[in-house]
C-alpha cells in the first residue's frame, strides 16, 4: 500500500469525521492527492462513509465481520439462540455474565472492541477496534465441573481448524487455551464457569483473535495476526471465517456433550505444538521445566520433569 494511503488510514483510524483540507494539512500534501488516496481506499473494500461538511469516517476496514452476516449465522445456529452485537464493550466476558439471566439458552456476544479485555491470570488483552475478533460463547452444558477442562480440548480444535480452513494457515493448538502460528500466539481463548457444587450452570467461554496487524500487537513478543501470517494477496474475509468457526463450534461442542476426550484425541494430538520440547510450566506457586508426555482422558497434561518425575498438570502457564 502506498505511504500516503497508509497515512491517511492512520489519520481516519481515530474513529471520526475528519475533513480533507485537515489530512492535506497534517500530511502536507494537496486536497486532490487526499481525495484520490480515499478513492483508492474505498476501491480496496475499506468502508468510509463521506459526509459534505463534515469530512470522512473509517467504518471498518475490508474483510472484517458483518453484522447482518452473522445475525443470519445465529438464525441458522443448532446451537446459538441470540447474538449480542456491540461497537464497544469493557470485555465480552462482563456483557455475557450480565445478561445470564435475561436469556437462559445458548447465545454469543461480539463486540468490535474491547476497552478492558481480559486473559487467563487476569492479564490484559490487546481489543483494538476492528482489529480482532473478541467473542464470548454463552453454553450451558448439563456436566460436572471436572468436565471443563476437556472442554477446552474440543474448543481448541474447533477454533484451530476454523483458522486453517478459511485462511490456508496451519495452526497449532499450545495446551490449553491457545493457538499458535508459526511460533507465535494468534488466538487464545478462556473458559470462564458459573457452577453450583460440582455442577456447570453456565460457561462463559470468551476467544479473542487478532485479525489485522496492529501497533498493540506487534509490540507484543510473539504475538501475531492472521494478516501478518497470510500470503501476501490472498483475502482475508472474517465472515467466512465465522461461518467455518460456527460450524466447527457446533460440531465439537456436539461431540463434547456425547464423547469422551478419546473421540478426538488423534486429531487433537495431531494439532499440538506441545510435545517433544521442554516447556516451562508454571503453576501457582511452582515453577518448573518438563517434557510433556501425552493428554489423559480428563484433559490433563502427563509430563515427566528434569528429575525424572512423572506430573500431572492441570492449568498452567507453558512456556514454549
Ligand atoms: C488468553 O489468552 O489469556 C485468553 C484471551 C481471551 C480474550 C477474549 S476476547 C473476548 C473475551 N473477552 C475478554 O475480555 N476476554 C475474552
Amino acid at each position: 500500500m502506498s505511504k500516503s494511503k497508509q497515512d491517511i488510514l492512520r489519520l481516519l483510524k481515530n474513529d471520526e469525521y475528519i475533513s480533507g483540507q485537515s489530512m492535506a494539512d497534517q500530511l502536507g500534501i494537496s486536497r486532490t492527492s487526499v481525495w484520490k488516496s480515499i478513492k483508492a481506499l474505498k476501491a480496496e473494500g475499506y468502508q468510509i462513509t463521506s459526509v459534505p461538511n463534515k469530512g470522512h469516517r473509517l467504518i471498518a476496514p475490508p474483510g472484517y465481520i458483518n453484522q447482518t452476516a452473522l445475525e443470519v449465522l445465529v438464525e441458522h445456529s443448532e446451537v446459538f439462540g441470540h447474538i449480542e452485537y456491540l461497537q464497544t464493550v469493557d470485555s465480552t466476558q462482563n456483557i455475557a455474565f450480565k445478561m445470564l439471566d435475561t436469556y437462559d439458552g445458548a447465545f454469543i456476544v461480539v463486540s468490535e472492541e474491547q476497552t478492558k479485555g481480559r486473559g487467563r491470570f487476569n492479564r490484559n488483552w490487546a481489543s483494538p477496534k476492528q482489529r480482532g475478533l473478541y467473542i464470548s460463547l454463552v453454553l450451558r452444558p448439563n456436566v460436572p465441573l471436572t468436565d471443563i477442562i476437556r472442554f477446552n480440548l474440543f474448543i481448541s480444535l474447533a477454533i484451530s481448524k476454523s483458522i486453517d480452513e478459511t485462511f490456508n494457515l496451519s495452526s497449532g493448538i499450545k495446551w490449553p487455551n491457545d493457538i499458535y502460528i508459526n511460533n507465535k500466539k494468534v488466538c487464545g481463548f478462556l473458559t470462564e464457569v458459573v457452577s453450583e457444587g460440582n455442577a456447570v450452570n453456565a460457561v462463559v467461554c470468551g476467544i479473542g483473535i487478532n485479525i489485522f496487524n496492529d501497533a498493540a500487537l506487534s509490540s507484543l513478543p510473539r504475538a501475531t495476526s492472521i494478516e501478518a501470517e497470510m500470503a501476501e494477496g490472498e483475502g482475508l474475509d472474517t465472515d467466512i471465517f465465522m461461518k467455518h468457526l460456527f460450524r466447527n463450534l457446533e460440531h465439537y461442542y456436539g461431540l463434547f456433550l456425547k464423547h469422551p476426550f478419546t473421540a478426538i484425541r488423534d486429531e487433537w494430538k495431531a494439532k499440538s505444538i506441545i510435545f517433544d520440547k521442554y516447556l516451562k510450566i508454571s503453576e501457582t506457586g511452582d515453577s518448573f521445566m518438563a517434557r510433556a508426555l501425552d493428554i489423559d482422558e480428563g484433559g490433563f497434561l502427563e509430563v515427566v520433569d528434569e528429575n525424572g518425575r512423572l506430573r500431572r498438570v492441570i492449568s498452567a502457564d507453558i512456556e514454549l
